[in-house]
C-alpha cells in the first residue's frame, strides 16, 4: 500500500509513519512517500488511495505542492476506496470535509472515516489501529 503526504512540521509525517507501521502489523506492505517525490500515477495499481496533508492556508490542503497533487489525482482514482489523513491546529476539521467530499466527487469510495489530529498525534495506537483498517480495507 501506498502512502502519500505533506507535512510543514512533521506532524502529519509522524501521523503517515504510524500509519504504516499499523498496515505493516496487519500483515500489508506499506511504503511512506512525501508528495515531492510522487507522480500522480502512484496509485494506479493501488485498490485503496492513502493520503496525507495537514490544514493549511485558511481550511485547505497545502498550495505549492499538494493541491496540484490532488487535482491530478481527480481522473485516476474513481472506483478506489479512499483513507484521509492529516494534522491541524485551531480549526474544527473544515478542511478535511470539504477534502474527502472532493475525494468522492471523483469517485472515490469513502471506505473509512478521516483520522484528523490536532498538532502532533500523542496517541500513536490511534494511527496505527487506522492503518490495521486500511490494511483490512
Ligand atoms: C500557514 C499555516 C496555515 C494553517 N492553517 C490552519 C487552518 O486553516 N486550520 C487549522 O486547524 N490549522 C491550521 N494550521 C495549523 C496546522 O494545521 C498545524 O500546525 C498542524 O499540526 C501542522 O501539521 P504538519 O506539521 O503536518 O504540517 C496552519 C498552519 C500554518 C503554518
Amino acid at each position: 500500500m501506498k502512502i502519500v503526504y505533506w507535512s510543514g512540521t512533521g506532524n502529519t509525517e509522524k501521523m503517515a509513519n504510524l500509519i504504516s507501521e499499523g498496515i505493516v502489523a496487519a500483515g500489508k506492505e506499506a511504503t511512506v512517500v512525501n508528495v515531492s517525490n510522487a507522480t500522480s500515477d502512484i496509485f494506479n495499481d493501488e485498490d485503496v488511495v492513502i493520503l496525507g496533508c495537514s490544514a493549511m492556508g485558511d481550511e485547505v490542503l497545502e498550495e505549492g505542492e499538494f493541491e496540484p497533487f490532488v487535482e491530478e489525482l481527480s481522473s485516476k482514482v474513481s472506483g478506489k476506496k479512499v483513507a484521509l489523513f492529516g494534522s491541524y491546529g485551531w480549526g474544527d476539521g473544515q478542511w478535511m470535509r470539504d477534502w474527502e467530499e472532493r475525494m468522492i466527487s471523483y469517485g472515490c469510495q469513502s471506505a473509512i472515516d478521516p483520522l484528523t489530529v490536532q498538532n502532533e498525534p500523542e496517541d500513536e495506537e490511534e494511527c496505527k489501529d487506522f492503518g490495521k483498517k486500511i490494511a483490512a480495507l
